[in-house]
């Protein structure tokens, strides 16, 4: 694991989720009751962009076909399973904080 620098915690703000592109992919970075949680950014099942999508509380909805995943654990909640294929968990990354930077563990 490598820890990386993803966001200003000042740009994140509370119950707020942003997409980061980092190494050619994307983390989601969530904001729920001023505890941060990182998890893959793009959706299992036909690559919406999960942080332009819904967040309600744990739940992170997607834009597309409205699949959901549980931003602690990356597990799918609900999803559509058609036409794309089922969706799968995500990978979810421990979010650090040292002042006003927000860093991942990322592989
Ligand atoms: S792309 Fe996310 S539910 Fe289909």
């Amino acid at each position: 694991m490598a820890k990386t620098k993803v966001a200003k915690a000042s740009n994140v703000g509370p119950n707020q989720m942003i997409g980061v592109e980092i190494k050619g992919g994307f983390v989601l970075v969530a904001n729920v009751n001023g505890k941060y949680y990182g998890m893959q950014g793009i959706c299992s099942h036909a690559g919406g962009h999960l942080w332009e999508g819904k967040l309600m509380e744990f739940v992170v909805k997607c834009p597309r076909h409205g699949s959901e995943y549980d931003v602690r654990t990356g597990k799918v909640l609900k999803g559509p399973w058609v036409p794309f294929g089922k969706a799968h968990d995500l990978p979810v990354y421990n979010i650090t904080v040292e002042g006003d930077d927000l860093f991942a563990d990322l592989p």
